[in-house]
């Protein structure tokens, strides 16, 4: 079942994401992790909460979605980098807790089954998602099946462009390949919050929640998941009947 929440803008939709957030951010708790513009005003929220309030996240442990084949942990643009900017440098999660899939290596595919073993192992309470532009979420393209696990994909054209801007707008330098959690694992987690902002993602938002359950938009299968809270922006929603 989803839960829709509207808010008025970006802002808005970070308070209201942070509200939820926060009954998660106990002892013993597993964070699904995003990376992406979306979550940046949630990762200043869950900051500054454990700055002012001392939140502690000493014993909650994160698996994040996915990261860019190729890229070192060193470059800026990696997820793992991202991550560490935006949040994990900020709070005091142990780097041992956190968990981002690795786009270096011989074995992509052996490490992706490894990413899955782990998560099993250890199930996610609480899944933050972005989504992009075709309605892709984690590195899921269209036409990802639903039961797939963690693997390797290539990035769609409109994905490439869209991540343009982090490489100083220049195509050639954006990574054309991911390891991603699948939907399949994406669709363990026992709870899911995905926030949409922005007129750039109406149409994927009313094909997430308007339209058939379909791999040609991976984030319709969220329609089938029992607890699934969806924040959006009136910008978002400007498609919705
Ligand atoms: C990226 C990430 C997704 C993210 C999406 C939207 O490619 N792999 O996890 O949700 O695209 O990004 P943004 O939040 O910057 O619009």
């Amino acid at each position: 079942m989803i839960n829709v929440i509207r808010t008025k803008d970006y802002e808005e939709a970070s308070d209201k994401a942070f509200e939820v957030m926060k009954e998660y951010l106990k002892p013993g708790k597993v964070l699904g992790l995003a990376t992406g513009s979306t979550p940046l005003g949630l990762y200043a929220r869950m900051v500054k909460d454990h700055q002012e309030n001392g939140t502690s996240y000493k014993e909650i442990r994160s698996f994040n979605l996915d990261e860019y084949v190729g890229l070192p942990i060193s470059h800026p643009e990696s997820y793992y980098a991202f991550m560490h900017h935006n949040l994990f440098d900020h709070i005091d999660i142990p780097e041992e807790n956190t968990h981002v899939p690795s786009g270096l290596g011989e074995d992509l595919e052996g490490q992706a089954r490894h990413y899955d073993e782990m998560i099993d192992a250890c199930p996610v309470d609480i899944q933050l998602l972005g989504i992009g532009s075709d309605g892709h979420i984690a590195f899921n393209e269209p036409g990802t099946p639903f039961d797939s696990g963690t693997h390797v994909t290539d990035l769609a054209e409109s994905t490439i462009k869209d991540n343009c801007r982090f490489f100083d707008n220049d195509i050639t330098k954006v990574p054309t390949q991911a390891v991603t959690q699948g939907i399949g694992t994406i669709m363990k987690a026992k709870a899911i919050l995905l926030i949409a902002t922005g007129s750039n993602k109406a149409k994927a938002v009313k094909e997430m929640l308007e339209g058939p359950v379909d791999v040609s938009c991976p984030a319709s299968i969220l329609q089938r998941h029992e607890n699934v809270t969806v924040i959006i922006d009136e910008d978002a929603a400007a498609l919705l009947g």
